[in-house]
């Protein structure tokens, strides 16, 4: 392999992950965090957020990563320059591009004769990156520099996982040269020093490179993320169904995954998705539909299918606990999945807040430490079920799964779950004396 020096802006989850998988192929990476807070735990040795596995691989590779507070020493060595920043929704739902010009602000000065590519992994809507060429056309004219669009799937809680071996990598780049640097940065990553426990990850085949025009992998990225929220959309919707005709969702998904053409993934019916991904993305990509003439109707559907899904889930407990108004209810899961620390959109605040707002009187658990505000938050999950009318379980975390749900039960003033992932067998809760909601379970 050839080892290249590369600079990564915005150290996330995108970002830091893409670094030390990076790192861990070979390659001398200078990775630039701006916030103080991340920049002083990276420089410690610790990632500022909860990630399996990243914080032990980061600290494996520590001689092939460089961290500053600024790109001023390291873009004059780097071939490659990787903005990894955040693109957060505008109050108009599209994305704010405003920290990726900032990055490239700083960049401009340090650009000359040196052929450099400025890869895009942040989501940006299509057309970013001719937005970016004509920036630097202008800022920079004499400058060698290309752009190229590189978006990344990677799911948080198995986010080194996906920096490591994606399923596929996008590169959207015109000039030959950008191109060939861009396989030699990625060709690597196949033979990566890992650690022990992603070995298993390891794919045998090659890892497919994509080549395409750049509008069309910034659209790739939202296509990828719109379909599969149309399939989560698409269960919940079933699952509704199901609640209405008798029929069960978990049985209907097994039908449907032994088909290859729909395959077994993101089929798990519950309250809908959140996250810091689907619920900006397809909304950012509804916004881009409407702007260029077209409107993305199956999309409006499935963003409206999860807007009202976790409402639908809770009528079940209203229903059967006659009311919210003066009943004390433990939500269960306030990360908007398991293994990560991250609040974004998640469901678990916002179904807390609601049943507060409807009078409920709530106790939130989660396994992670978290500092909260707005809502009565205990660490102790004893603590936190104890004397209370009924439970929803919002995230699915082992925690919950694998608890003694009998000795539980024995501390609630009534046992009564609403399993709004489908993460528990019925017939277990069942047996442990609880009242059991699912959604769309036959019970
Ligand atoms: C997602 C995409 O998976 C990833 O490819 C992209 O790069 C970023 O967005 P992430 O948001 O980290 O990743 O998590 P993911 O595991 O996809 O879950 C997102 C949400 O969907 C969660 O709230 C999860 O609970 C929900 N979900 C997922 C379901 O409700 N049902 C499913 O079957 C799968």
């Amino acid at each position: 392999m050839i080892p290249l020096e590369i600079t990564v802006v915005g150290a996330g989850y995108v970002g830091l992950s893409s670094a030390v998988a990076l790192a861990l192929a070979g390659h001398r990476v200078h990775l630039i965090e701006h916030n103080i807070k991340r920049l002083q735990a990276l420089q410690s040795g610790q990632i500022p957020f909860l990630e399996p596995d990243l914080e032990s691989a980061f600290q494996d590779c520590q001689k092939n990563i460089c961290i500053a507070a600024s790109l001023e020493r390291s873009v004059k060595s780097s071939s490659l320059i990787m903005l990894a920043v955040g693109t957060p929704s505008t109050p108009a739902h599209s994305a704010d591009l405003s920290q990726i010009f900032a990055a490239l602000e700083d960049i401009v000065p340090l650009l000359d004769q040196t052929p450099r590519v400025i890869v895009v992994k942040s989501t940006v809507p299509v057309g970013t990156n001719a937005e970016i060429k004509a920036y630097l056309e202008s800022r920079a004219p004499k400058a060698v520099v290309a752009v190229a669009s590189n978006p990344e799937f990677l799911r948080q809680g198995r986010a080194l996982q996906g920096a490591l071996f994606p399923d596929r990598i996008v590169i959207g780049a015109s000039e030959p040269w950008a191109l060939e640097l861009l396989r030699q940065l990625y060709t690597p990553l196949q033979d990566a020093q890992i650690p022990e426990a992603l070995e298993q990850y390891r794919p045998e085949q090659a890892i497919p490179i994509l080549e395409i025009s750049p509008e069309s992998a910034e659209l790739a990225k939202y296509a990828a993320n719109a379909f599969l929220a149309m399939k989560i959309s698409f269960i919940n919707e079933i699952a509704n169904v199901c609640a209405a005709t008798g029929a069960d969702v978990n049985e209907i998904k097994a039908v449907l995954e032994k088909d290859k053409r729909i395959g077994s993934d993101f089929l798990q019916a519950g309250l809908g998705y959140g996250g810091s991904c689907f619920p900006k993305d397809t909304r950012a990509l509804s916004q881009i539909s409407l702007r260029s003439g077209y409107e993305f109707r199956l999309l409006r559907a499935v963003i409206e299918v999860n807007s009202e899904q976790r409402f639908r889930v809770l009528q079940q407990l209203e229903q059967r606990l006659e009311g919210f108004r003066g009943k004390r209810i433990a939500v269960l899961g306030l990360t908007f999945k398991p293994d990560t620390d991250d609040l974004r959109e998640s469901l678990g605040v916002d179904i807390a807040l609601e049943l507060q707002a409807r009078g409920a009187i709530v106790k939130a658990h989660d396994p992670t430490p978290l500092k909260l505000e707005q809502v009565d938050f205990s660490s102790d999950l004893n603590a936190c079920l104890t004397g209370v009318d009924a439970v929803i379980l919002v995230t699915e975390w082992d925690e919950y799964r694998n608890a003694n749900w009998k000795d539980l039960g024995c501390l609630m003033q009534r046992k009564l779950i609403l399993d709004g992932r489908n993460a528990l067998e019925p017939g277990d809760m069942l047996a442990a004396g609880f009242e059991y909601l699912g959604v769309g379970r036959k019970i």
